[in-house]
C-alpha cells in the first residue's frame, strides 16, 4: 500500500463503465458541442489552444496524468502526431481509452496504464517534453510531491499545463464542498497556491488563465442535457445516483456563478 492516508479515487469507475454507450456519448454531444471522450470541462477548442501552448511537435513525448478514457490525449497525438502516454486510477478508464487509440488507428503512438498519482510517477527522469493533466489534481493528495515528480520526468525546458477546478476564490459551505467531492478524495486550495508549489517545484509560470466561465458553459450544458434524458438516466444510475449528479452539476454552477470556486489553467516551463 501507498504511504499516502487517504483512498485513492474510485468513484469514477461506474461512470467509464457506461462510457463509450450511445446515450453516453449523446450527453457528451449535447453538453459540450464536440465529444472528443473528454470527462472534465475541457473542449475541443480549449485543447486546440492549449496544443500551441505546449509547443508539440510530431517528436514530442507527452504524458497526460490522471487521462481518463484519454479522450483529450487521443485528440492532442491526433493533432500533432506526437506520442503520448496517459495514466489514470480507473482500470475501466484505461481499457476505453485503449479502445479510442485503437479505433483511431493511434494505439502504437498511444500507451495507456493505470497507476497511482499519490504514488511517485512510473517513469524515467526526463523522458517526457510535455506534461497535461485535466481537472485532477484536486483529487491528488500532495500536489507539492505531484509537481516535484512532473519536473524529475520532464526534460530541461518541458512544459506543464493543467487545470484546476478547485481554487477557492469565496465562502463555501460544508454541504457544498460535500456536494462538489462527489467523486471522492477532493483538495480545495486557495487562489496564488498553485503558483508557489510549481515555483518552489522548479517551475517557472509562463500564463494562468481563468477558465470559469467555460467551466460554467459545460457545466449548465452537461446538466441540460442530463436532463433532457432523465428517464434513461435514471433507470441507470437510480433515483439516488440520479439526484446526487444533479446536485453536483448545480453546485458546481451555483459556485461558478458567484466565483467562490473557480477553475484556473497554469502553463509552466521547467527551469
Ligand atoms: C475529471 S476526470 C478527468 C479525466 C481526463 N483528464 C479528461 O480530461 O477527460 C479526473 C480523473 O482523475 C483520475 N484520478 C483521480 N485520482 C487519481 C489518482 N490518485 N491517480 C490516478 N488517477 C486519478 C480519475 O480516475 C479520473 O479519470
Amino acid at each position: 500500500m501507498s504511504a499516502h492516508k487517504e483512498p485513492s479515487n474510485q468513484g469514477y469507475d461506474a461512470v467509464y463503465q457506461e462510457f463509450d454507450s450511445p446515450l453516453q456519448r449523446d450527453l457528451r454531444r449535447e453538453a459540450y458541442g464536440k465529444d472528443i471522450g473528454q470527462h472534465s470541462w475541457v473542449t475541443a477548442e480549449e485543447l486546440e489552444q492549449d496544443i500551441a501552448r505546449l509547443q508539440i511537435p510530431s517528436t514530442s513525448r507527452v504524458l497526460d496524468l490522471g487521462c481518463g478514457p484519454a479522450g483529450p490525449l487521443t485528440f492532442i497525438v491526433a493533432q500533432t502526431n506526437c506520442h503520448g502516454t496517459g495514466v489514470d486510477f480507473s482500470v475501466p478508464a484505461v481499457v476505453s481509452g485503449q479502445a479510442r487509440a485503437k479505433s483511431q488507428a493511434l494505439e502504437t503512438r498511444i500507451a495507456l496504464q493505470q497507476a497511482d498519482l499519490n504514488d511517485p510517477l512510473p517513469f524515467a527522469t526526463n523522458s517526457f517534453d510535455a506534461v497535461i493533466s485535466l481537472d485532477v489534481i484536486l483529487h491528488l493528495c500532495d500536489r507539492a510531491k505531484v509537481f516535484q515528480e512532473v519536473a524529475r520526468v520532464l526534460a530541461p525546458e518541458g512544459r506543464f499545463l493543467f487545470t484546476d477546478a478547485g481554487v477557492i476564490a469565496g465562502p463555501i459551505s460544508s454541504g457544498q464542498i460535500r456536494h462538489r467531492a462527489l467523486h471522492g478524495y477532493t483538495q480545495f486550495a486557495p487562489a496564488g497556491f498553485n503558483e508557489r508549489v510549481l515555483e518552489q517545484a522548479g517551475f517557472r509560470v509562463l500564463e494562468t488563465a481563468d477558465r470559469t466561465p467555460s467551466l460554467l458553459k459545460n457545466a449548465t450544458g452537461r446538466l441540460t442535457a442530463r436532463l433532457a434524458h432523465q428517464q434513461e438516466l435514471e433507470q441507470l444510475e437510480g433515483k439516488e445516483g440520479l439526484e446526487s449528479q444533479q446536485q453536483y452539476l448545480e453546485t458546481i454552477i451555483n459556485l461558478a456563478q458567484k466565483r467562490a470556486l473557480l477553475r484556473m489553467m497554469y502553463l509552466a516551463k521547467k527551469v
